[in-house]
């Protein structure tokens, strides 16, 4: 049973406080885990509770988070059975009493509901990924390794967000690791030698003054190549345009390059760009709030591409029902701070695979430490995961943890590959 929770004020890797949560078991087992934070946050997610005092953290502390994990939410599941999430997580989503977990918030929440599943997995002796997944779980993800940055994650005027490689060719996750890495170091060359900076964004890539996609993923293809792997064959190429940000007024507003598309411009611009270099996925290609844009588009290319809906789902089981049952997308990235409960966050990657839809684990642009969601991707056997570049260490723990979980589960683990971005 729980016997204790606490919940501090880290800081995450922006430098801004986010919250952590230890609990502890009767048995002394303890669970820690601290929650990150999103710069692109879709409309729908659960509420992430800040402070909004401008005199402290700009406005940005969690105190009041913190407050509410050492007081109501300790009281919702102190003296509970931790092996029991579903009944645990729904205590904690009956203490807070909104839709949204806009009260306590959904950073407060998570934090408690993350760290009870790890220390029920410490009192078993199991990793997380063993205790979640069972002996099922063996399957390593696709990692989608993002090494330009743009958007909201950059200062540059890159108007998409992301641009990712993702090694589907290799034999092991350990492979996967050391292919991106040879990738992004040939691409630092490459920038450098060109004249750009090879300082990097949120997410560890690269953020070159760069105005359009085309001369990101001629960047990327020349790198990849010059590193001697077969674009699309060895490593594919994935972009998270992260549209709903600059959507506005029923326009595509490309600000950085200058170019305003109506959403049919901008489809178009889309299956140019997938035709035209070995795109093998794309991440919110329209706006949240532009749901017959997703529609022609899924129709149009949902059979040669994977489309991975983060703000148009929001990690959240009904909106991917709706968005399931109208042809919206065949993939969901799942970021369980969007839904802020372990329960909600696997019903939805249920949902999804029993759909044919493709699952993505996630990190968010602001990180921790925290290496959960690796262990998340293997217990769901999801087969891939965004967890951003091969520089910064909130972003190369989660790469390290699905390192030792290969080694560990030795001649039994599986490297997901192509297949994983094929509809089961
Ligand atoms: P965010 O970005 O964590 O800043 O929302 C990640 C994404 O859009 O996938
Ligand atoms: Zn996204």
């Amino acid at each position: 049973a729980i016997t204790s929770v606490t919940g501090r004020r880290v800081l995450d890797s922006r430098g801004n406080p986010t919250v952590e949560v230890d609990v502890v078991l009767s048995d002394g087992s303890l669970g820690r885990a601290a929650v990150p934070s999103g710069a692109s946050t879709g409309a729908r997610e659960a509420v992430e509770l800040r402070d909004g005092d401008p005199a402290r953290w700009h406005g940005k502390g969690v105190d009041r988070a913190v407050g509410h994990v050492n007081t109501e939410l300790t009281e919702a599941v102190l003296g509970r059975d931790a092996e029991d999430q579903a009944g645990l997580d729904a205590a904690l989503v009956a203490a807070d009493g909104t839709a949204s977990k806009s009260r306590l918030g959904a950073n407060a929440i998570l934090g408690v509901s993350l760290a009870a599943a790890k220390a029920a997995a410490a009192a078993h002796r199991l990793p997380l990924y063993r205790y979640l997944g069972g002996s099922d779980a063996r399957l390593l993800p696709v990692p989608m390794m993002n090494i330009v940055n743009g958007g909201a994650h950059a200062d540059n005027p890159l108007d998409f967000q992301e641009f990712m490689i993702a090694p589907i060719g290799a034999e092991t996750f350990a492979e996967a690791v050391r292919m991106g890495s040879e990738v992004f170091h040939t691409l630092r060359r490459d920038l450098l030698a060109a004249g750009h900076s090879t300082g990097v964004g949120d997410e560890g890539g690269f953020a070159p003054s760069l105005r359009t996609a085309e001369e990101a993923l001629d960047f990327v293809v020349a790198a990849v190549e010059r590193t001697g792997y077969r674009p699309g064959t060895d490593i594919g190429l994935v972009m998270d345009p992260a549209t709903s940000e600059f959507f506005r007024d029923g326009v595509y507003d490309y600000a950085g390059e200058g170019v305003r598309r109506t959403p049919a411009e901008h489809a178009d611009y889309l299956v140019k760009l997938i035709d035209a270099y070995p795109v093998v996925s794309v991440e919110d290609a329209m706006a949240e709030d532009d749901l017959d844009g997703w529609r022609e588009l899924t129709a149009r290319v949902g059979d040669r591409c994977q489309l991975t809906g983060d703000d148009v789902f929001c990690t959240n089981d009904a909106l991917l029902r709706e968005g399931i049952a109208s042809g919206v997308a065949n993939s969901i990235l799942v970021k369980v701070n969007q839904i802020g409960t372990l329960t909600e966050a696997m019903t939805t990657v249920s949902t999804a695979h029993r759909a044919g839809y493709t699952v993505v684990m996630s990190h968010r642009s602001g990180e921790t430490e925290d290496t959960t969601i690796a262990d998340l991707a293997v217990a769901t056997g999801c087969g891939q995961i965004k967890t951003g570049s091969l520089s910064r260490s909130d972003r190369t723990a989660k790469y390290n943890q699905l390192i030792r979980i290969e080694e560990e589960l030795g001649t039994s683990a599986r490297y997901a590959g192509t297949e994983a971005l094929r509809a089961r």
